[in-house]
């Protein structure tokens, strides 16, 4: 690819990828011909029930998917070019060095027997090379950038509060000189004030370095205030993707609705989250047609057995046989 075609190409470009995940002998897809396009310093929200997806899509992105795992349709491309992100040692100089990730147990994630520091200037040796001087004083300068004064390095992971460890991870994420950062419920295992700070953050730090975000969440509420696109997933596919400002006026998806009406809002009385009726899909026995059918309270005939295609809305597209410019002809054939 020409320097001139690679500077109009998105950051991240993922076309048509689906993953099966092989247990005990049975196959389910887990997501199913995800596309969508991000582009440098964009923050985009990607939101579904529990299993919908979106940690599978994420490890795809960065080549972390678990052994059983299979790409079976689709690709990922960063600036234009094609990861081969089913091969692990061939994803190794992308990995944190393109794309980071933040996940949402950050006890879990650091090594709780070496200092802070250690776990930071570490990436920066073995990725870039540094020598141990040069890469301790870039942990301790991360640090910093994070909120947590360099000095703090000599720390051990359990001395940190869940809001510090947060923080050292993303500096973690940070060592290599991403362009992409995935947060993976980054804060869901925090107090709200501790949320709202690490959001602030990623905030800060994404205009401050010009990333691009993917923010993973169940909560809808972050992402009207972190993101500028959302993505809503919905048994292993993306069913809406428009503007905040979009999505949140006018959702169009009857999934989006009932996600945006399970938002408790004091404003008019509502103060629980109100969950949407129904069971979650089974994957490897999914719906026929359009997999939010058994649940949809706007449900056709036709619903039940084609699986709705995307449409565009100005800046917005969904997969809904209600929004269909030949939906009418359709409904008509199958009544
Ligand atoms: N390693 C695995 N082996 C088998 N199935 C898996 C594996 N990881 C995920 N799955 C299945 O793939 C589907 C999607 O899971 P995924 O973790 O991507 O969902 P999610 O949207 O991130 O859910 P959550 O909100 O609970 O984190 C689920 O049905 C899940 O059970
Ligand atoms: S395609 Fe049919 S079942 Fe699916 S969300 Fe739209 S109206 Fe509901
Ligand atoms: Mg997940």
């Amino acid at each position: 690819m020409t320097g001139s075609s690679q500077d109009k190409a998105p950051l991240l470009e993922v076309s048509g990828l689906s993953v099966d995940y092989g247990l005990k002998g049975v196959s389910s897809r887990a997501i199913d011909s995800v596309s969508f396009a991000l582009r440098a310093g964009e923050a985009v929200g990607l939101v579904g029930e529990s299993g919908s997806g979106k940690t599978t899509t994420a490890m795809a992105i960065a080549g972390l998917l678990s052994p059983n795992a299979r790409v079976s349709g689709g690709q990922v491309c960063y600036r234009g070019n094609r990861l081969p992100i089913e091969d692990d040692a061939a994803m190794r100089p992308h990995r944190w060095s393109e794309t980071s990730v933040v996940f949402q147990g950050a006890m879990n994630a650091l090594n709780p027997v070496h200092r802070i520091i250690k776990q930071i200037a570490e990436p920066c040796m073995l990725k870039l090379g540094m020598p141990r001087g040069e890469a301790t004083a870039r942990a301790g300068e991360l640090l910093e950038l994070v909120g947590i004064p360099a000095d703090r390095g000599a720390a051990y992971p359990h001395e940190l509060s869940g809001g510090m460890r947060q923080r050292v991870m993303i500096a973690m994420a940070l060592a290599c000189r991403p362009s992409i950062i995935i947060g993976d419920e980054p804060t869901t295992a925090l107090d709200v004030i501790t949320q709202a700070q690490i959001l602030k953050l990623l905030g800060e730090l994404r205009s401050q370095l010009n990333l691009a975000l993917i923010l993973i969440t169940h909560d809808l509420s972050v992402v009207a205030e972190s993101c500028d696109r959302v993505m809503i997933m919905y048994a292993g596919r993306i069913v809406e993707d428009g503007t905040v400002a979009e999505i949140f006026a006018k959702p169009k998806h009857p999934y989006t609705r009932l996600l945006i009406d399970s938002i408790p809002n004091p404003a008019n009385g509502k103060k629980m989250i109100r969950p949407i009726p129904g069971d979650p899909p089974n994957l490897v026995n999914r719906p026929s047609g359009c997999a939010f059918h058994p649940r949809c309270p706007s449900a056709m005939g036709l619903c039940a057995t084609d699986v709705p295609s995307f449409d565009k809305f100005g800046r917005s597209r969904v997969a809904c046989h209600l929004h269909r410019s030949s939906q009418e002809d359709k409904v008509a054939a199958h009544a």
